[in-house]
């Protein structure tokens, strides 16, 4: 008798811990998409098209499910309930989601990633805020301008060229420092061909091993051997007023064992690039494309620059702040074209939609299908600039639900100094060149979903001076 009442007692004490403590009783978990074949589960079919595979399961299994992928849940929210809890809860954490990819693109150690992340955080935040930027814009400008000048009176190229042959090298040189080896002419192809090949498998790369991947390990190698020389130089020439700092400099005063600062220096070579450049790409292109919003564009510049000699023009931040509508054309490029996916680990169980999703799995958020709910977005699949005539942009907010740089407290810490650089590069061009694609406009391809989406196919620009 005592036995029976002591196991209804331990019954009554566990109902009670559970009711107390894990008040997600009664919960389902997300529906999952498992696939067939063990630790894979559903790559392959997930593989062939991922931005599209993402929408299916959304209208399949409704705004909560999970993806099971190389030994991983992914689960992804798809309304606003989740993307309230992605940008606020206390449950997830964003370094525990990205670490082991961050360990296979660029070796760095986890309790060294652990002890360095949110210090680096703050610095970066810090050096690219929008008080700071008035101490690289002049530079920055000089660079473009240095870098425009080699393509010529007139020429036809691939636009995505067009654009990394000039933004990559003079932002190097401006995070980095002018005097780098790596961006000299005889250099620079070389540099940018190994930085091409990291980029274009770095999404494939941070999830397989080393072995599948050997062309993307070959130029990853080449990057950490080349930085060695420039943490080391940057080192030397580090001055202790911070008037001349580049932005890698104070990230090697920052950085808890320095040993690394080649692989750091790898990690903000890549974060500074990769989404810029495509960016840059696609607001060019969106607005070449539109021969209205061209026209309205060169009214705008005439405004600002009138008849000034357009080789001696220095675009000032408050030029930048009077071209108002580049600015719309530019976060609505990225609004477009935004990730296709950005992930936070949940660390306790959180309830979304009355699912529970469980400690361990990747919270996942699409800032690209994000960006196409209509609710936020009349017309989501418009290039409409001027739908940023509701973002109060002189106080640094964006649109409500725009997402292409995280939400919450993660949220890019180079947003600002991207949307200035690319500012600056689409003004220089288009003032100096009259242009014109000689394709239609790409889609973008639904291979991508880390980062800016790619042109699926080719863009050819011809440009030509002005007259
Ligand atoms: C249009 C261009 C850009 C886009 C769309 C973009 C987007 C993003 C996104 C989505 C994240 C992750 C946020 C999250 O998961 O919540 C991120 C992180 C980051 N971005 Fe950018 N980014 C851009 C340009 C830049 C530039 C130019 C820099 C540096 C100069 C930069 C530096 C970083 C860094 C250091 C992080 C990691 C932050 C952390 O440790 O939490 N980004 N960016």
């Amino acid at each position: 008798m005592d036995g029976a009442i002591a196991v209804l007692l331990a019954i009554v004490v566990g109902v009670l811990v559970k009711l107390v403590f894990f008040p997600t009783r009664g919960y389902k978990g997300p529906p999952c998409v498992y696939g067939w074949i063990p630790w894979f589960g559903a790559a392959f079919q997930f593989g062939r098209s991922p931005l599209e595979f993402i929408e299916e399961a959304r209208l399949k299994y409704g705004p909560v499910f999970t993806i099971y992928l190389l030994g991983k849940r992914y689960t992804f929210v798809a309304e606003e309930e989740g993307f309230q809890a992605f940008c606020t809860s206390k449950d997830l954490d964003f370094e525990q989601a990205v670490q082991q990819s961050v360990q296979h693109a660029v070796s760095i150690p986890e309790d060294i990633f652990y002890k360095n992340r949110s210090r680096l955080y703050s610095m970066m935040k810090g050096r690219l805020s929008t008080s700071h930027l008035h101490q690289l814009s002049g530079s920055l400008c000089r660079e473009f301008k240095n870098y425009i000048e080699d393509l010529g009176p007139e020429g036809t190229k691939e636009l995505t060229d067009l654009v990394r042959h000039i933004m990559f090298p003079a932002v190097v040189n401006i995070l980095f420092g002018k005097d780098l080896f790596l961006t000299t002419r005889d250099n620079i192809k070389e540099f940018e061909d190994h930085f091409q090949n990291f980029d274009n498998g770095f999404e494939y790369a941070t999830q397989l091993p080393a072995c599948f991947m050997r062309k993307w390990t070959k130029s990853k190698k080449w990057l950490l051997k080349s930085f060695e020389n420039v943490a080391l130089h940057a080192e030397k020439s580090n001055p202790s007023d911070g008037s001349s700092k580049t932005v890698y400099q104070y990230l090697l005063d920052t950085l808890h064992g320095r040993q690394f600062g080649a692989h750091y220096g790898v990690l903000l070579l890549w974060a500074s690039q990769a989404n810029a450049i495509p960016v840059a790409f696609w607001t060019l292109a969106f607005i070449v494309s539109d021969a209205s919003v061209y026209k309205n564009i060169m009214k705008e510049l005439e405004t600002v620059y009138g008849k000034t000699d357009k080789d001696n023009i220095r675009v000032s931040e408050d030029d930048l702040k009077s071209l108002q509508f580049i600015k719309w054309c530019i976060l609505e490029a990225i609004r477009l074209r935004a990730p296709g996916a950005i992930v936070k680990k949940v660390i306790n169980p959180i309830v979304v939609q009355n699912v529970v999703i469980p400690a361990g799995d990747l919270l996942t958020m699409s800032p690209y299908w994000v960006h196409r709910n209509l609710k936020y977005f009349p017309e989501p699949n418009k290039f409409k600039p001027d739908r940023w005539k509701e973002a109060n942009l002189e106080k640094n907010t964006f649109l409500e639900s725009f997402v292409a740089f995280g939400g919450g407290t993660h949220q890019c810490p180079g947003r600002w100094f991207a949307i200035m650089e690319i500012h600056m590069l689409v003004v220089l061009l288009l003032l100096k060149y009259e242009c014109r694609l000689l394709d239609p406009l790409p889609k973008e391809s639904p291979l991508h979903l880390v980062g800016t989406q790619q042109p699926q196919g080719p863009c050819r620009v011809q440009y030509k001076l002005r007259a």
